[in-house]
């Protein structure tokens, strides 16, 4: 067993305290290699960010367990390396059994989530708090979900979102004993979160999607006062990445995110996590495809994988010092 303390990582109960009272986010950015985890950490060490590191099972098999957790024991250094120690969270992403989360806990994970979002409600709240109570006894934060996301989550495909019923809130918390709750207001997950259908055109002839449901999230705000909300899915897609991507040969289509004033707003509630992964990967693709067809001679992936990992970390960037409003809390 080796404690996530050990390692110089911090679980999310303070941080997710001194981010409700501040009306800001902690960003929570995936990471599956080398690159991708330098640009979040010089990012979020230049802004004074703290940040949760972001696992998921993909990215488990991807780059393998053991090689990931000596990676974010290694950025913990690699921030006092670069002159300032901002607090890191490991934190498993979607886990989706008991026997996951102990793995992850065992081996360093400060930070869990368990997604029993998929499954009938009473099976949901006992699987949570069986997590909730093995992680508690090593001093590991835990984030449950409530609600279904549309689109692709893990391997389920849900068509429609089904919206967190604020009625339950104060039930599953209370019997789960989770530290934070991920909620379902109209985001989800991956480049394609509306239809061009469901958006309207603005005097630009841009796409604008239909706003979040604040109106659930003050709903639930009521019910559990101060407790900390999570928000997946809440990628913005930014067009000039997804314009460079299809410029230099890609093929993405009807790619729509979360415009970023509603997750400025989201930020300011009890929102204190909100979930990158897309818009990392629509970065680092943009950047790749542009050197690969403006440089074809190439073939050093230093040069290539360089200037994605510069372009990630001016995302990150961004993110933190004009979305979730984190820089400088570290
Ligand atoms: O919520 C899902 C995250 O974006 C991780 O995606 O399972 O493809 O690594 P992944
Ligand atoms: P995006 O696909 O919007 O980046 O969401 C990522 C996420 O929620 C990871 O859990
Ligand atoms: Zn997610």
């Amino acid at each position: 067993m080796v404690s996530y303390k050990e390692l110089g990582l911090v679980n999310t109960k303070e941080l997710f305290q001194k981010a409700i009272e501040g009306k800001y986010a902690i960003p929570a950015f995936n990471f599956n290699n080398m690159e991708q985890l330098q640009a979040i950490i010089s990012a979020c060490v230049e802004t004074k960010s703290p940040v949760i590191l972001q696992v998921s099972s993909g990215a488990r098999k991807y780059a393998n367990q053991t090689l990931l957790r000596y990676m974010a024991q290694g950025a913990v250094e690699y921030a006092k390396e670069l002159g300032y120690a901002i607090p890191i969270v490991l934190h498993l992403d979607h886990g989706d059994s008991l026997e996951l989360c102990k793995d992850c806990i065992q081996s360093g994970f400060s930070s869990v989530m368990i997604d029993g979002s998929h499954l009938p409600y009473e099976e949901n709240v006992a699987l949570t708090k069986s997590v909730v109570d093995y992680a508690h006894q090593h001093g590991v934060t835990v984030e449950g979900e409530l609600g279904i996301l549309a689109g692709i989550e893990d391997d389920v495909v849900a068509e429609h979102h089904t919206y967190t019923e604020p009625d339950e809130v104060v039930d599953f918390v209370t019997r789960t004993g989770v530290d934070s709750l991920a909620i379902s207001i109209g985001t989800s997950h991956g480049a394609n979160k509306f239809t061009p259908d469901q958006c309207t055109v603005d005097e630009n002839g841009r796409l604008v999607p239909p706003p979040l449901r604040f109106d659930i999230l003050e709903e639930i705000e009521k019910r559990i006062p101060g407790f900390p909300i999570v928000l997946h899915g809440s990628s913005s897609v930014p067009q000039e990445h997804v314009d460079t991507i299809n410029k230099y040969g890609g093929a993405l289509k009807d790619s729509i995110g979360i415009p970023e004033e509603q997750l400025r707003h989201a930020a300011e509630s009890a929102v204190c996590k909100v979930n990158i992964d897309s818009d990392g990967r629509l970065a680092m693709t943009a950047k790749i495809r542009e050197v690969m067809a403006t440089n074809p001679a190439e073939f050093d992936p230093r040069k290539y994988l360089g200037p994605a990992r510069e372009e990630l970390k001016k995302l990150y960037m961004h993110k933190t010092k004009n979305v979730l409003g984190s820089a400088g809390k570290a």
